[in-house]
C-alpha cells in the first residue's frame, strides 16, 4: 500500500507490560507504512522481571534502554522523563503507545503530551478511587493526557465519561492481557515448574503480594500470612516472592509464618502461567492475576480492600476479601466449598490487539 510511513514508539518498563505490548506489536506488523520502535524504560531491570519476559514473548529486542533502575517515585518519574524526552525528540514518533499504570507509563505520557506527540493508552479507565496506591496517580494522568483511550471493559468507558473524556477518543477493545494468556496457555503445563516446587495439578493455592500497603507495613503483613500459614496447614501453597517482598520477609522476620509454604525467587511468564492455570485457588494483591485467573475460570481472593477491576468479580471468578486474617480465611473457605461462577468478560477473547490495531490504523492514517 503507498501511504506516508508513520512511526509508532511503544514503551514498555515494569514486568507487567510486557505481555501487554507483544500482541499490539505483533499485530501492528501487518499494517502497512507502520515503523516501530520499542522503549524499554529500565524500572525493572532483573533478568527475572524484565529481559526474561522479552525474550520468552518474542518481543524484539528494545531499540532503547534507559536504565532508569529503582528510586523514588520522583526519582525514577524524573528518569524516566529526561531520558524519554531524549528519545522522542530524536525519533519523533507520529504515536506513543503506553500501557498499564506504572511510573514509566505517566513519566512517557508526561513528556509526549508536552512535546505534543499523540498518545495511546493501552488499559485506560481504570479506578480503585484510592489515591493512596501509587497507581491510581498514574491512570489518572495518563488518562487526562492520552489521546487515544483504549479499554479493556465497559467500567473503564463509563469512568472516563464521567471524568469528561470526550467520547469519540475511548475505544473499547476488551483486555489485551488475555492476548498473551491464550497464546501460550498450550505451553503452560506443570513439569515446567517441577524442578522448583511440589504440587498436584488442581491441589494447590497460588500466592503473590507485592503491593507497599501490603507488606511494606509489619502488622498487615503479617495479618496475610498468618491467613497463609494456616490454609497451608492443609492445601499446599506455592509463593513467587517478588524483591521487594523477599525484603521485608527478611526484615520482619516473618520466615516462620513461610516455613509450610513453597517459595521460589520471580517466575518467568509461561513457568508462572503453569502454576496459575493448574491451581486451585490463587490469593493475590495484583491487579494483571485478578484478570488472568477470571480468564482462566479459576477462583481469586484479592488482598486487598478495592479493586480498579471489577468487572473480574462482576464477570469474573474473583472476591475482594481485604487483609484481615479471619477475612481472607472466610474467603477462602466460602470459595473452597464452590459457588464461584467461571464467567469471563466479553471481549477478553485473545482478538483485543487486533481490535487496537484498527483503531490506531485509522487514527494514524484516516
Ligand atoms: C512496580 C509498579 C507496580 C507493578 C509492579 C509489578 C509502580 C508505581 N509500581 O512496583 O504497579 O504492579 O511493578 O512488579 O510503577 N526490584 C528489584 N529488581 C527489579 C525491580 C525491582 O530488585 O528488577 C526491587 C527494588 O528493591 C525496588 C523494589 O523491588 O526498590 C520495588 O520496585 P519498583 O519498581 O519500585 O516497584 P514495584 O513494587 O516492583
Amino acid at each position: 500500500m503507498n501511504r506516508p510511513h508513520k512511526t509508532i514508539l511503544h514503551v514498555v518498563g515494569a514486568r507487567p507490560n510486557y505481555m501487554k505490548i507483544a500482541p499490539l506489536m505483533d499485530a501492528l506488523k501487518s499494517v502497512a507504512g507502520v515503523r516501530q520502535i520499542l522503549v524499554n524504560t529500565g524500572q525493572h531491570y532483573d533478568e527475572a522481571m524484565a529481559k526474561g519476559f522479552i525474550r520468552e514473548l518474542n518481543l524484539p529486542m528494545p531499540d532503547r534502554d534507559l536504565e532508569v533502575g529503582s528510586a523514588s517515585h520522583a526519582v525514577q518519574t524524573g528518569n524516566v522523563m529526561i531520558r524519554f524526552e531524549q528519545v522522542c525528540l530524536e525519533e519523533r514518533p507520529d504515536l506513543v503507545v503506553v500501557v498499564g499504570d506504572v511510573n514509566s507509563t505517566m513519566a512517557a505520557t508526561l513528556v509526549a503530551a508536552k512535546l505534543l506527540i499523540p498518545v495511546a493508552h493501552v488499559e485506560a479507565g481504570l479506578r480503585s478511587n484510592d489515591r493512596a496506591m501509587p497507581e491510581e496517580i498514574n491512570r489518572i494522568v495518563t488518562d487526562r493526557l492520552a489521546d487515544l483511550l483504549l479499554t479493556p471493559s465497559p467500567d473503564g468507558n463509563e469512568n472516563l465519561l464521567r471524568e469528561g473524556v470526550p467520547a469519540e477518543r475511548v475505544h473499547l477493545v476488551g483486555n489485551i492481557m488475555i492476548d498473551t494468556l491464550f497464546r501460550h496457555q498450550p505451553m503452560a503445563t506443570l513439569d515446567r515448574v517441577a524442578d522448583r516446587v511440589n504440587v498436584k495439578d488442581g491441589g494447590y493455592a497460588v500466592l503473590t503480594l507485592h503491593r507497599p500497603s501490603n507488606v511494606d507495613v509489619l502488622e498487615t503483613f503479617r495479618g496475610i500470612l498468618t491467613a497463609v500459614a494456616e490454609i497451608a496447614a492443609e492445601l499446599p501453597v506455592v509463593f513467587p516472592v517478588h524483591p521487594r517482598t523477599q525484603a521485608r520477609v527478611k526484615e520482619f522476620g516473618l520466615d516462620a509464618l513461610l516455613k509450610d509454604v513453597q517459595t521460589t525467587g520471580p517466575l518467568g511468564y509461561i513457568d508462572f502461567l503453569s502454576l496459575t492455570s493448574h491451581a486451585k485457588i490463587v490469593l493475590t494483591d495484583s491487579g494483571g492475576l485478578q484478570e488472568e485467573s477470571t480468564a482462566l475460570g479459576i477462583p481469586c481472593l484479592t488482598l486487598r480492600e478495592n479493586t480498579e477491576r471489577p468487572v473480574t468479580v462482576t464477570h469474573g471468578t474473583n472476591t475482594i476479601v481485604g487483609t484481615n486474617t479471619q477475612r481472607i480465611l472466610a474467603g477462602y473457605r466460602a470459595a473452597m466449598s464452590g459457588g464461584v461462577s467461571k464467567r469471563r468478560p466479553e471481549l477478553w477473547d485473545g482478538q483485543t490487539a487486533g481490535r487496537i490495531a484498527a483503531v490506531l490504523e485509522r487514527y494514524l492514517f484516516g
